[in-house]
């Protein structure tokens, strides 16, 4: 029988954190590992020319994106791993939605609005980003997304697509659903009301830190003036924050992890955290590291995922086309 299709992708903007793996890399491994699934990763590099860049850095942001994805544990054999620029029905797929989204869906995108008041400029990427997410999807019918929460809306504007799309032209499309951790947004070390982002490097963990790096920042964490750990996400952000990674790492439940604290002091968790995250971390670098240095074997890879995608990117295209009216 026909395994359900997943895919997700990672944007190749700077060096992937603590985030970007609890919030989707560690799901997308385990959708893997369950057998039950086809999955599609992929690195989303149309998605990062939107932001401005040295295209002199471009080409090694990419293929090391390319390396954070088989060092978390992504498997050539079990998932189809390729660069989204490889495959063009992507973007051709997403010109056709373009011609059946409207400005006002895309304007209320809180991730554009966001990157503008970051003082991005707005280039029609940047505003188009989002229909683009949704061919990245739908041209290889994807029926489950692994992502964290800051891209649940424009997953949603993906099925704004697909209603939209099988509406006029005929059922051709399923609706996307999203597959989310525990720990969907990971906050900011230093500023926990904001999400650990890319764009803010003080508050984030870096997969590829050091662990003196790791002790250092995870010290420095913003806590809060209460006496002890507790769990309260809505009125004491920073600890629950810290209790997630804890947690999210460790595998043990978070009252588990509260209680065991009962009556200590933030330096006592702090450090054990960093210990935790730390070896978490561990066998990740160790790949990572051994993949750098084997470059051939990961365009390899590359050039594999991409033989494996395009021919079911080009027949969803095709079908997609007909469907439209083009000959
Ligand atoms: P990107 O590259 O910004 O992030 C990659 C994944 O990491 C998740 N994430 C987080 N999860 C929890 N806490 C955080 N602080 C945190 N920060 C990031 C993101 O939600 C994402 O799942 N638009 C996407 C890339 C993309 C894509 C797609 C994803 C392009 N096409 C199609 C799925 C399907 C992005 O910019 O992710």
């Amino acid at each position: 029988m026909k395994k359900p299709i997943v895919v997700s992708g990672i944007k190749p903007t700077g060096i992937l954190h603590i985030g970007n793996y609890l919030g989707m890399l560690k799901n997308a491994v385990a959708l893997q590992e369950s057998n039950k699934y086809e999955c599609f990763y992929f690195v989303a590099d149309y998605h990062a020319l939107t932001q401005r860049y040295d295209p002199k850095e471009k080409a090694k942001e990419i293929f090391d994106i390319a390396v954070d994805i088989l060092a978390a544990g992504i498997d050539p054999k079990k998932s189809t791993i390729f660069l989204q620029s490889h495959i063009p029905e992507h973007a051709n797929l997403a010109w056709i939605f373009n011609t059946i989204t409207s400005m006002g869906m895309l304007e209320r995108m809180v991730e554009y609005k966001e990157k503008l008041s970051e003082g991005h400029v707005p280039n029609v990427g940047l505003f188009d980003y989002p229909v683009l997410m949704a061919a990245d999807i739908l041209i290889y019918k994807g029926e489950y997304v692994p992502i964290g929460d800051d891209q649940r809306q424009h997953l949603e504007l993906a099925r704004d697509i697909v209603r939209t799309f099988n509406g006029r032209f005929g059922k051709t499309f399923k609706e996307p659903q999203g597959i989310y951790t525990k720990a969907v947004r990971i906050m900011s070390l230093d500023k926990p009301e904001k999400k650990m982002s890319k764009s803010l490097p003080n508050g984030c963990l870096y997969l590829t830190d050091s662990p003196e790096v790791i002790r250092k920042k995870v010290k420095a964490a913003v806590t809060d003036s209460f006496s002890e750990v507790g769990y309260d996400p809505e009125k004491r952000p920073a600890i629950a924050n810290l209790l997630t990674i804890y947690s999210s790492f460790s595998g043990e439940l978070i009252e588990k992890i509260v209680s065991r604290y009962k009556g200590k002091r933030y330096v006592e968790f702090k450090s054990d955290l960093a210990e935790v995250v730390v070896s978490a971390l561990e066998p990740f670098q160790k790949k990572q590291k051994e993949f750098m240095k084997n470059k051939k074997y990961v365009m390899s890879v590359l050039e594999e995922g991409e033989k494996k995608a395009r021919p079911i990117a080009e027949r969803v295209l095709a079908e997609a086309k007909k469907r439209v009216g083009l000959i």
